[in-house]
């Protein structure tokens, strides 16, 4: 992680205190923030476009289905080295921004 990258997430993550200090589990604006890299793949709109959809979900299911492709219990393998860089804090984040954001279909 170069220098610029961590006081992003610095930055995203005092946002995240100020704005949601008491509600969510999940840091929200870090977890839109570490979502870029999901993207690429899974639709924000919430469409099906070969790849499910990740936006909606009740956090908690979220959370233990990253864990499950990073136990390797859920066999795909871009998901499992996906699901393995992240710390709980950052998919419990991850959980909170996604759930956050409304399917549009
Ligand atoms: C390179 C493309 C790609 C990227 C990047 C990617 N995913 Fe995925 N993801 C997939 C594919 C393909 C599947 C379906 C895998 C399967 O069949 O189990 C999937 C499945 C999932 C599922 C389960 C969906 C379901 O309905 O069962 C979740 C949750 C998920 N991804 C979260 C994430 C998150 C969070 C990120 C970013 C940190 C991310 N993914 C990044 C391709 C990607």
């Amino acid at each position: 992680m170069g220098r610029r990258t961590a006081t992003r997430v610095v930055v995203a993550l005092a946002a995240g205190l100020a704005s949601a200090p008491v509600e969510a589990q999940g840091d929200r604006a870090l977890g839109e923030y570490l979502s870029s890299e999901c993207v690429t793949c899974h639709q924000l709109s919430g469409r099906y476009q070969g790849i499910p959809p990740i936006v909606g979900w009740p956090e908690q299911s979220f959370v233990e289905i990253m864990e499950e492709y990073r136990s390797k219990k859920r066999d795909n393998q871009v998901m499992q080295t996906i699901a393995g860089k992240f710390s709980k804090d950052e998919v419990a984040a991850l959980a909170a921004y996604f759930g956050s954001v409304k399917p549009k279909n």
